[in-house]
Order: C-alpha cells, then structure tokens, then sequence
C-alpha cells in the first residue's frame, strides 16, 4: 500500500513538473517570438539620409536638391517675418550683418569669409524658400548649420524675413 501511494506521489510530481517545465519554456519562448521593441531599434524604415528635428522633414545636406523643392509651408505674415527678423538678429547678423547685406558688414565676417548680399534681387530670384531653408537647417559651404539652434518652423520664418529684405 505504501508503495502504490509513493508511486502514485512520484506520478502527480512528475507530471507536475513537466506541465511546469512546459509552460516556463513556452512563456520564454514567446517573448523573443511576440512584438517588442529591442533598444536602438526602429520599427519603420526611414527614406536615406533624412534626420527627424522637431517632427518635421529636414533633408540633408547631400539632399539639398529635394529641399529645393520643399515648397514654404509657413505664410510670410507680419508677425512670420517679425519672427524670423528676431532669429535672424540672435544667429545672423555677426556674419551677414543688420540689414542681411553680406560683405563686412557682419562684425565676424571681417575675420570670416564674407557673406553673399541676401538682398540682391538676382540672388533672391535664383533661389528657392526650401533652397535657403536647407541652407540654413544643415549649413552650406562653409556656412555653419543652424538646425541644432532653431526649429524648422523658425527656419521658414527666417526665410520669410530675407524675402521681406530684398532689393526692388
Ligand atoms: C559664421 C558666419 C555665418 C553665420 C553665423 C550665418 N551665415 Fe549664412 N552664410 C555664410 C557664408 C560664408 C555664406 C556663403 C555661402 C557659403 O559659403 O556657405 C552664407 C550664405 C547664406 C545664404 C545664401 C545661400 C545661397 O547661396 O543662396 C543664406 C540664405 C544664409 N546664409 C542665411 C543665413 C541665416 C538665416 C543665418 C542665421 C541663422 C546665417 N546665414 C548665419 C556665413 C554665415
């Protein structure tokens, strides 16, 4: 009688364990097989070459071409070109001067090399919002990028200014 109940004991604990061993090894095993996110993942692909800032599209340099294109979503309103005269002031003026002018009139330009005049008509016509956006977004030649101090949005509003400067 004894034996039957050990037997019996060895019987419920074995089938125990292994319904046990069974439901660990599943539950381990769906974690690497369900949704999840591993660390410096991205979980959609991103169009080459294109670095999210403040949620919005900012091509890189090398895709200055495309930002070309971008078409100027912000409307150059007074308080848009206020903004972007305020911007322009705070990061602008030591290279390309006050009144955006280039040359020497920037108080570093005389140390750097000298900014083209922004407000020249031929310049102005040449180029496109998305173009000087880019250019101030990711830095030209040997102009620096701006994209770490403004926002994309402050960038159009930038633009917009320049387009408010420009010679008749
Ligand atoms: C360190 C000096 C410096 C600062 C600061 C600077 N720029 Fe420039 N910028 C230049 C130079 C030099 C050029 C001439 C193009 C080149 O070599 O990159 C230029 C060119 C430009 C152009 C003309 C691009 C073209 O060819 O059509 C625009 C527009 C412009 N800058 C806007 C800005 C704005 C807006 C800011 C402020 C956010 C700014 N820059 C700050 C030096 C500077």
């Amino acid at each position: 009688m004894k034996y039957v109940f050990l037997l019996v004991l060895l019987v419920v604990a074995g089938v125990g364990g292994l319904l046990g061993a069974v439901a660990v090894l599943r539950w381990n095993d769906n974690m690497t097989q369900t949704v999840k996110f591993v660390p410096g993942e991205r979980n959609f692909a991103m169009p080459a070459g294109v670095v999210p800032r403040g949620g919005e599209l900012v091509y890189a340099r090398e895709q200055r071409e495309l930002a070309t294109r971008q078409p100027n979503p912000v409307k150059a309103t007074a308080e848009s070109i206020a903004l972007g005269k305020q911007n322009f002031q705070t990061f602008c003026v030591p290279c390309h001067g006050a009144e955006a002018k280039g040359g020497v009139t920037g108080l570093v330009a005389t140390k750097f090399i000298p900014p083209p005049d922004l407000t020249n008509a031929d310049l102005q016509k040449q180029r496109t919002d998305g173009y000087w956006h880019s250019y101030i977004m990711v830095g030209g030649a040997v102009m620096p990028a701006y994209g770490e101090a403004v926002s994309s949005q402050e960038a159009w509003h930038m633009v917009n200014y320049l387009r408010s400067v420009a010679a008749r």
